[in-house]
């Protein structure tokens, strides 16, 4: 017997680098028209900017795709919820006149809960280190660990009577308790009774999107042939098994990773989108081999006369942390990194966002760089070392330059549109990586997008 399954119908949307490549704009184009967008990892950690009726709002938790009326949105098993700040954006959400989000939204019993203990720990975990991993302080990180040592509290926890969730919300804090006191840290204490009456409380206004079956809701949407769209969080070089750990993030984030979290196989897959940037940024420590220097120090810009390289790139591209407001570094297009994550991926297409703002950086610095093979244990390579950690050597970045001061307004809707000199470093992308460059982001909105119809 042959298997008669229908072709994947969703479309992953993944980050190709260290987060923050507007992995926003491409979900929003697909999700115009789809029937279910889905959030498969991470936390409150992520965030992007939504437009709606000319309002702004950043999300965190929601799936951005839930400004189109027509979607049903799944906060899936991947994810571990702030229900704070998730209820937060519901009310936001509403009052700015999105129509019925408490039907629309669907959240996934088993998704696990961040408490405030949680955010307490990622700061304490940090200043047990020499060096830090450099978190968002989310609480992102001890509440998979929590997931993983059994004892975390998922959405379904929270309705059960409250006695019974105030013992499972003492169970698992006894050890962070512990720590707390034998780091001076009393006042942070976990009261089991209090949270248990407040998440009760929480957990009883998400009880109407409780979703039951999300499981049953993917596959349905796989077998009627409905329009899927994935938004993917965070990162390929932050994802927990395939970044540069230990300056990763706590989930998977890659494809795989977050087809998990979004209850999909792989069969369900129609195509694979990583998102990019016309150059690199990084929030956090970790290595980054292509990083120009910047007058950054502590998370913060230092007062200076003469821009570096890194000022320029971080000035022209806005590079502050969506999330927590941090100057991001910034490098140029490292472009082995993608071409060593090609297959790991699934990647299908890149969409590249920036390139307008790299052709503005190019007129200031005269031309603009990408990094194209590295110099590594003294040798020349075309791969992402995967080592670094045990050589303790960075990868030096083997550089080829463009002309980098073309113009590409934000009105362009065709390739045509795109400059010669932007069109050889899109290509030599696209030769670097085998992956085609089918989407170019070219200005700030969700609109400022070119879908080339040659690739
Ligand atoms: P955590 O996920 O908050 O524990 O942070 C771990 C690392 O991932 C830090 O370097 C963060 O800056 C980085 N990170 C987490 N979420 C994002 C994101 O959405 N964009 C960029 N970096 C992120
Ligand atoms: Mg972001």
């Amino acid at each position: 017997m042959k298997p008669q399954d229908p072709k994947g119908n969703a479309v992953i949307v993944v980050g190709g680098k260290w987060g923050d490549e507007g992995k926003g704009k491409i979900t929003s184009r697909f999700s115009k028209d789809a029937d279910l967008v889905i959030r498969g990892t991470g936390g409150a950690n992520a965030g992007h900017t939504i437009v709606f009726g000319g309002k702004k709002i950043a999300l965190h938790l929601v799936p951005g795709g839930i400004v189109y009326p027509q979607t049903t949105c799944l906060i899936g098993q991947g994810v571990v919820i702030d229900i704070q700040v998730l209820l937060k954006e519901i009310e936001a959400l509403e009052e700015m006149g999105v129509p019925n989000v408490r039907e629309r939204l669907r959240i996934t019993g088993r998704a696990h809960i961040v408490f405030p203990y949680h955010k307490e720990l990622d700061g304490l975990y940090e200043t047990f280190k020499e060096e830090p991993v450099g978190t968002t302080k989310r609480g992102i990180g001890p509440a998979y660990i929590d997931q993983g040592a059994r004892s975390g509290i998922r959405v379904y926890e929270l309705l059960q009577p409250v006695d019974v969730l105030e013992r499972l919300i003492r169970e698992a804090t006894t050890p962070h308790n512990q720590l707390f006191e034998a780091n001076g840290m009393d006042e942070v204490r976990a009261d089991a009774k209090a949270l248990a009456e407040e998440y009760h409380k929480y957990g009883k206004m998400l009880e109407p999107m409780l979703e039951r079956d999300p499981d049953g809701l993917t596959s349905k949407a796989y077998r009627e042939g409905k329009k899927v769209v994935v938004e993917g969080a965070q990162a390929y070089r932050l994802d927990l098994f395939n970044g540069d750990y230990p300056d990763v993030t706590s989930s998977n984030c890659v494809t795989t990773g977050t087809l998990l979290g979004a209850h999909l196989s792989h069969k369900m897959v129609d195509k694979v989108i990583v998102v990019l940037k016309a150059h690199d940024s990084r929030v956090g420590n970790g290595p980054f081999p292509t990083e120009q220097e910047a007058h950054i120090e502590n998370d913060q810009v230092l007062p200076y006369l003469i821009p570096y390289t890194g000022d320029i790139i971080r000035e022209d591209a806005h590079e502050f942390g969506a999330t927590t407001g941090r100057p991001r570094r910034v490098g140029f297009f490292d472009a082995v990194i993608t071409a060593t994550s090609k297959d790991v991926l699934g990647a299908d297409y890149i969409c590249l966002n920036h390139m307008d703002t790299l052709g503005e950086i190019g007129k200031k610095l005269g031309s603009v760089k990408m990094c194209t093979s590295y110099f590594y244990q003294g040798e020349h390579i075309y791969h992402y070392p995967d080592d670094i950690r045990l050589t303790g050597e960075v990868p030096t970045p083997m550089y080829e330059e463009f002309y980098g001061g073309w113009t590409i307004p934000s009105s362009a809707r065709s390739y045509d549109e795109v400059p010669e000199a932007a069109k050889k470093y899109i290509k030599r992308i696209e030769e670097v990586t085998g992956i085609p460059v089918k989407y170019i982001g070219v200005g700030p909105d969700n609109d400022d997008l070119i879908v080339r119809d040659d690739v």
